[in-house]
């Protein structure tokens, strides 16, 4: 040892072994800073490499069916991506291995949490995907959607206010249209939700609008409202996995495969061709597109907007059961049921003002396209994902 050296540093190195020692303990001290560097965001975070030069959107809700989707599209289209999800309900096997994409794992009503997040990333835009969304629950337990449904949203709005972020795209649902007299919903069809969970998407929608209208508020909005999306990724591991399972292809997968028990037609005697109920399906794929330029519509003009996402085609129970006859070649056990209570009989959107304004077409419009897609994901996942 040198002269000079301090006598600490003498004693810790004046032999073969206790320099091994104070080496090895050096190097333990780095490694867990670095574990604890990163452990300030989450301890489940996965990855943290971004790529400087891309922008970087937090996605809340980004491991469940639709986020994950719309997560993978985004890295195609060349963003830095961070998922923010508690995994209540969402898988994160849907997002693993993925390029420029880090994992937070919170709740979006913890607002230490995400102020930390946005501090670390800082994301340009938000995308809102977390909510609760089984119609029937939220009848039976309202106020578990207010709390997580309008308090999750007041709470990423505060945080976004806090940090300087004034964009968020936010999934909204056809719900909040109720029982339309129309059957085919535009934007300006009147709104009137028929259940807790249509009321909280639109209160958010609401909440939306005047936070964005106030004289100090630099925030911009688009609420996207979706019809039924549907379908799987056509070259990522990822589809639809919910628990329980309330729609209507999955469950016909389902039953197919003998996992769901027999599917139930809930009525047979409504206004429509075969008697059946007529929905509008959406292509995930297709959905996950409209994210993306809604995105750079807003950003670049810098504006707020609401945009019905649908085909714009209907298709009934039967065409769906059909459909799933002809394409997997096997046949859908099913049993006709009484009608459900407050199911109107055709629910059709109306997506122009999204293809004139946004530029955006649905690609996968047929109803083969789209249970093809479903298919392939349940063939290889008759369980769901793993976590
Ligand atoms: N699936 C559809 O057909 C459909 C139709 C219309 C609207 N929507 C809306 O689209 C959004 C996504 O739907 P989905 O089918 O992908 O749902 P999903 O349940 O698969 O995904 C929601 C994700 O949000 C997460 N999440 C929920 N609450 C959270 C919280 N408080 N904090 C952090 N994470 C939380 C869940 O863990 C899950 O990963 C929802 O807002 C839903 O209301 C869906």
């Amino acid at each position: 040892m040198e002269k000079g050296t301090s006598p600490f540093l003498r004693l810790l190195t004046d032999s073969p072994e206790k320099t091994l020692f104070t080496v090895g303990l050096v190097v333990m001290i780095v490694w867990l800073g670095s574990i604890f560097s990163y452990a300030f965001v989450s301890t489940t975070e996965m990855r943290v490499e971004m790529d400087p030069d891309q922008q970087t959107i937090l996605v809340a809700g980004g491991a469940g069916y639709i986020g994950s989707h719309v997560v993978a599209d985004l890295v195609e289209n060349k963003y830095n991506v961070v998922v923010y999800d508690s995994l209540y309900k969402g898988h994160k096997q849907s997002i693993v291995g993925l390029k420029n994409v880090a994992f937070v794992k919170g709740d979006v009503r913890d607002g230490d949490l995400l102020d930390k997040t946005f501090k670390r990333f800082e994301p340009v835009a938000v995308m809102h995907f977390c909510a609760d969304s089984l119609v029937g629950e939220s009848v039976i337990d309202p106020l578990k959607y207010y709390d997580n449904n309008v308090g999750g949203a007041i709470s990423l709005l505060q945080a976004m206010g806090r940090n300087g972020v004034d964009y968020i795209v936010f999934s909204s649902t056809a719900a909040i249209f109720g029982d339309p007299e129309v059957d085919i919903i535009s934007e300006d069809t009147p709104k009137a939700p028929k259940n807790p969970y249509g009321e909280t998407k639109l209160a958010i929608e609401r909440m939306l609008h005047w936070a964005s209208e106030s004289p100090s508020s630099t925030l911009k909005y688009v609420a996207l409202r979706y019809f039924n999306a549907a379908g799987a990724h056509p070259t990522r591991d990822i589809g639809e996995d919910h628990s329980p399972e309330t729609h209507l292809i999955p469950n016909v997968m389902k039953a197919i495969q003998g996992s769901g028990g027999r599917l139930k037609v809930f009525g047979n005697d409504y206004q429509t061709p075969d008697g059946t109920c007529v929905r509008d399906y959406i292509h995930v794929m297709d959905l996950s597109q409209a994210h993306v330029k809604a995105l750079a519509w807003m950003i670049h003009n810098d504006l707020s907007g609401q945009f019905n996402l649908g085909n714009g085609n209907g298709f009934s129970v039967m065409d769906v059961i059909g459909s799933a006859k002809t394409v997997t070649q096997r046949e859908v056990p099913y049993d006709l049921a009484p009608r459900r209570a407050g199911d109107p009989p055709t629910l059709v959107a109306n997506s122009v003002k999204a293809k004139s304004v946004l530029g955006w077409r649905p690609e996968h419009d047929s109803m083969d396209d789209i249970i093809a897609s479903a298919w392939r994901w349940h063939q290889a996942h008759p369980a769901g994902y793993k976590d």
